[in-house]
């Protein structure tokens, strides 16, 4: 590993690109109704969920989420998800299966106002923090959602012992991100290894995001031409994942594997 990859490897240096990243792209796509960060899903056995027109455009950002979800009722839960983004997921949620009360949590305060400018819908709120440290009662939630935002947290544990506290005994946690091969072990150790929660279903997802990220390519790789800089376009192709690029590359090697869990609050 060179300096540079061993610089990447610390977690303050992790926190701080991240920090720093997420903030200036949303102010550089500010205005082209950008709702999704995710690299999206598509499945193999070409079933799709049916979406409202206005969620067309969108729709293998929004089949990630509704993977995510699979067959869990959300009618009349309080969720809570840790790192909303852009809040698409959330809207779609929120209009799709209606629980009482929905809170969209982020680190970036650009993806917060975007989220309250953008998603006015009853039950539905948003709010700046930390995925390590939630501000919220214990047992505050039925279920906790996180979609492809926990590569970036310094300290994964942290972040599951404190899904572990907001749950109600029997909540659900419904989580899906990527990884290095090599840190598949860990991170799923993390997570079955906390006290409080039971691991019920894990599943590698990496072909269907694979066709996901294709099918959204032009137009990911056509909002990064637009909205980035030069000298940034190339980490925003990656930050993209268009075809072609760095994680792209990966998880078609199966260097970086990418998952979906359901865990439940015991
Ligand atoms: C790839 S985006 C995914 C956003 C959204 N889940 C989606 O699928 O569109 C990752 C998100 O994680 C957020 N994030 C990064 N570190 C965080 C932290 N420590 N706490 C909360 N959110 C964080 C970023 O601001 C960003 O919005």
């Amino acid at each position: 590993m060179g300096l540079l990859g061993e610089a990447l490897s610390r977690p303050g240096v992790r926190r701080a690109l991240w920090r720093a990243w997420y903030p200036f792209f949303s102010r550089r796509i500010v205005g082209k109704g950008v709702d999704f960060l995710n690299y999206a899903f598509d499945s193999l056995d070409g079933r799709r969920p049916a979406l409202e027109p206005q969620d067309e455009p969108m729709r293998h950002n929004v089949q990630l989420y509704a993977h995510v979800v699979g067959g869990a009722d959300l009618r009349g839960q309080r969720v809570l998800e840790v790192s909303c983004g852009h809040g698409g997921g959330a809207s779609w949620i929120v209009r799709t299966f209606r629980p009482s009360e929905y809170v969209g949590l982020d680190l970036n305060p650009e993806a917060i106002a975007h989220c309250v400018a953008r998603h006015r819908l009853p039950g539905l709120g948003f709010v700046r923090g930390d995925a390590q440290a939630l501000p919220f009662p214990d047992a505050s939630f039925d279920v906790v959602l996180n979609v492809e935002a926990s590569h970036c947290y310094p300290d994964f544990p942290a972040f599951v012992g404190e899904v572990a506290r907001v749950l109600r005994p029997g909540g659900r946690f419904l989580h899906a991100d990527l990884r290095h091969a090599g840190g598949v072990s860990e991170w799923v150790g993390a997570l079955v290894s906390r006290p409080g929660l039971r691991l019920d279903a894990m599943r590698l997802i990496t072909p269907e995001v694979i066709r996901g990220m294709e099918a959204v390519s032009p137009r990911h790789e056509a909002l990064v031409r637009e909205c980035l800089p030069w000298p940034l376009k190339r980490l925003g192709l990656d930050f993209a994942g268009v075809r072609g690029s760095l994680p792209h590359r990966a998880l078609l090697a199966g260097e970086l594997d990418y998952r979906s869990f359901r865990l439940f609050r015991v």
